[in-house]
């Protein structure tokens, strides 16, 4: 059985302590994601010719891609110190107001699980986000009033993972707002190279395009991987990561071509035994696999459907010919034609 947690994007304890050394702090460093970052390069060049904070952006994609990274990166490029907190931290509309009025001019707040945010947090957040300003009520009743408190202008990042629930009043604030996808396997290589060196592992071209393949589109996997496989090549090799050693070891880790773990193949299998391949509602596929509907419309599903082997349609999900394929069940007769 595949270690669970080998697999997963959402960091592990180990993640956490070696991603801040492996983080790019510059967005030449930034690999892959070529549409936001030449989009971004525009914004903060003219940004800073200005003199003017960047517009607040909003990042939004499954774990691991990157989010935090990102916004690290920008308030880098714009020479501006960074906060950090996040949706679920900041549970009172005063938590929120304490932060926005000691930021300093310039600074980036990034604000993590931002569709965490309770509404009268959020509210707080409108017209900070369009005029730099607090509206803050004093009182109560009838004798209630307003007072308007200035901001200094300043640039929120925001993350999610879950763009559908930001709602449309806060989306409408950002200037920048950006979809991370799943890495190629060539930048998820580049990757492993980069962090093979700044960990000091030697890896070869072949041995980093081995463990890229199977990491999910996903840096935080792939980083993860490169290190299991370490191990694997410092006990039962010469410690060098060719391909021949990434792929015993990946092998040995029981991490398949695409990645896939148990629960991948375990909604793959449930779709195509139990619903003669769809379609079947997530929820039904939900108990059969044992996960709540959230991880896997979070976690299996954005990959899933990116690589051919799931749809998501109006009736339900469907497995795709690429599905049937790779579990090695023949499909039904009237399933021509792969899409692949
Ligand atoms: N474009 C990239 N180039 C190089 N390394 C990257 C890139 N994106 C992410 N990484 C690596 O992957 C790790 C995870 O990225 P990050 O923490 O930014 O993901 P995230 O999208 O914020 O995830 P979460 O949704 O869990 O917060 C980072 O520590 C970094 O080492
Ligand atoms: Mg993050």
């Amino acid at each position: 059985m595949t270690d669970h947690q080998l697999l997963s994007a959402v960091p592990d304890s180990d993640d956490i302590g070696v991603e801040a050394s492996l983080r790019p702090r510059r967005l030449e460093d930034y690999v892959g994601q070529e549409r936001i970052v030449s989009k971004l390069k525009v914004f903060l060049q003219a940004a800073r010719e200005r003199r003017e904070c960047l517009d607040h952006v909003l990042l939004f994609g499954p774990p691991g891609l990157g989010k935090t990274t990102l916004a690290h990166i920008i308030a880098r490029e714009m020479h501006a110190s960074i906060r950090t907190t996040s949706g679920p931290v900041l549970e009172r509309a005063g938590d929120l107001a304490a932060i926005l009025t000691n930021l300093e001019a310039g600074e980036v707040l990034f604000i993590d699980e931002i569709h965490r945010l309770g509404p009268t947090v959020e509210e707080i957040l409108y017209p900070a986000l369009e005029d730099f300003a607090l509206d803050l009520v004093i009182g109560q009743g009838p004798a209630a009033r307003t007072m308007k408190i200035d901001l200094p202008p300043f640039t929120l990042v925001g993350a999610t993972t879950r763009a559908g629930l930001i709602t449309a009043p806060l989306r409408a604030r950002f200037g920048i707002v950006h979809r991370l996808d799943f890495y190629q396997p060539e930048d998820l290589a580049q990757i492993i190279s980069r962090s093979g060196s700044l960990l000091d592992i030697a890896v070869e071209d072949g041995g980093a395009k081995e463990i890229a393949g199977r990491s999910r589109g996903t840096p935080r996997i792939a980083n993860r991987l490169l290190r299991r496989v370490r191990d694997f090549a410092q006990v039962h090799g010469d410690g060098a990561i060719d391909r021949d050693a990434a792929q015993r070891a990946l092998e040995l880790l029981e991490v398949d071509e695409f990645g896939f773990d148990e629960v991948d193949r375990k909604i793959l299998t449930t779709l195509i035994e139990q619903y003669a391949g769809g379609p079947a509602g997530i929820q039904a596929i939900a108990a059969a696999v044992g996960e709540d509907r959230g991880t896997l419309e979070d976690l299996y599903e954005p990959f899933l459907i990116q690589e051919g082997f799931l749809q998501r349609t109006p009736r339900g999900r469907v497995a795709t010919r690429r599905a049937y394929d790779h579990l090695g069940i023949s499909p039904p007769a009237g399933m021509t034609g792969s899409l692949f």
